[in-house]
């Protein structure tokens, strides 16, 4: 059996850190915020290049509080893309905005930054582009288009720890950056978590007040907060991990060039990195016309899949109320009937990776 995702594999390689990160915890007795997450707050707005980082307890919240900090809300108008997970929209929708869609770019699965003119009207307030599996989206384009317009940037980096735009990583290049740190993230909590980081101080300010119940003082409510603070034991655990994500990322690049390599000339389509940026392969997916039967097919010969994600969101039933039909966004919908997740993780071998790609290619043979 090769799994899609080994997180077994994962803790095996670093349990004594890990395990002595959360007796720590549990020594102390601190359970919530803290030195310990304010290290690694720290820690991780460094790792991004930001000047700010504030941890909340979840990648959706870390949305939901960028756009509230920016000052989003009813009335208003986000631009993202339908090719996302459902958090990217369902935190637009906590912030009561509208969220107005444009399609990806066929080639590297992210916005497509030709089409946002269009979709820019007088209530528009923010642009938040996904970079998906880890590939960056083209934020050069995007960061013009939202300075010509006054727009808000918020980057999606749910998926994206360590991603690079001309050495840059992404996440500081708008105005804030999200992250989450579920488990099977590039770099995954145990249980849930997220981070916002920002170069403004006062969207830092705002966000930190919001995810404690508005306040920096106990009991003085200065905003309408929420509880999203992240857990003391998330943050020692993340700590631990922090250290290994360089050379993690570098064992999924390598991963990711021997799955080229394997699947060249088999008439399977590959992901592509696209240039100028450091994909960190979050998700390696290939493109192929017979996914059904293909996944199934894997799932016999005992590989693990995944599908990232079936259906756009502009045609998910919970967002019908958008008022979008199917052929909107065609990039969009042929991705999410096209895409196959092959496992990807810092552990997977060679050898596992050589039975993948031979059964897959046995089977585009049939
Ligand atoms: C693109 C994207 N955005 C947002 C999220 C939400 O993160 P979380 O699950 O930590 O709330 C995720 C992950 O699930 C994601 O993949």
């Amino acid at each position: 059996m090769i799994p899609f995702l080994d997180l077994k594999a994962q803790y095996a390689s670093i349990k004594q850190e890990v395990d002595a990160a959360v007796h720590g915890v549990l020594d102390r007795c601190q359970f919530v915020l803290g030195e310990e997450v304010a290290a690694f707050e720290s820690e991780f707005a460094t790792f991004v290049e930001a000047s700010h980082g504030i941890g909340v307890n979840s990648g959706t919240s870390a949305l939901h509080l960028a756009l509230l900090a920016a000052g989003i809300g009813p009335g208003d108008e986000v631009i993202t893309v339908p090719f996302t997970f459902v958090a990217t929209v369902a935190a637009i929708h906590y912030a009561g905005a509208k969220t107005v869609f444009v399609d990806i770019r066929p080639d590297t699965f992210t916005m497509d930054p030709d089409a946002i003119d269009a979709a820019v009207t007088p209530r528009t307030k923010a642009i938040v582009p996904v970079h998906l599996y880890g590939q960056p989206a083209d934020m050069e384009a995007i960061g013009r288009i939202a300075r010509k317009h006054g727009l808000v940037l918020i980057e999606d980096a749910a998926q994206a720890h360590g991603a690079e735009v001309h050495g840059r990583r992404v996440g500081a290049q708008g105005d804030i950056g999200c992250f989450s740190f579920y488990p099977g993230k590039n770099l995954g909590a145990i249980g849930e978590g997220g981070m916002v980081v920002t170069n403004d101080a006062q969207l830092a300010r705002s966000v930190r007040m919001l995810r404690d119940w508005g306040g920096e003082k106990k009991y003085e409510h200065v905003l309408k907060g929420y509880n999203y603070r992240l857990e003391t034991v998330q943050a020692a655990v993340l700590r631990v991990k922090l250290r290994h994500l360089e050379g993690w990322t570098e064992a999924r690049r390598w991963a990711a060039r021997r799955y080229d390599d394997l699947l060249a000339n088999t008439g399977i389509r590959t992901p592509r990195e696209a240039e100028g940026t450091r994909h960190v392969y979050h998700i390696y997916a290939i493109r192929t016309g017979s996914r059904e039967q293909l996944q199934a097919g894997l799932g016999a010969a005992g590989v693990q899949t995944g599908i990232h994600y079936p259906t756009p969101v502009h045609l998910l039933p919970a967002y019908a109320d958008l008022g979008y039909t199917r052929g909107q966004f065609p990039h969009s919908e042929r991705a999410a009937a096209e895409v196959l997740s092959l496992p990807m993780y810092p552990e997977l071998t060679a050898d596992m990776q050589k039975e993948v790609a031979a059964a897959l290619i046995e089977l585009s043979r049939k």
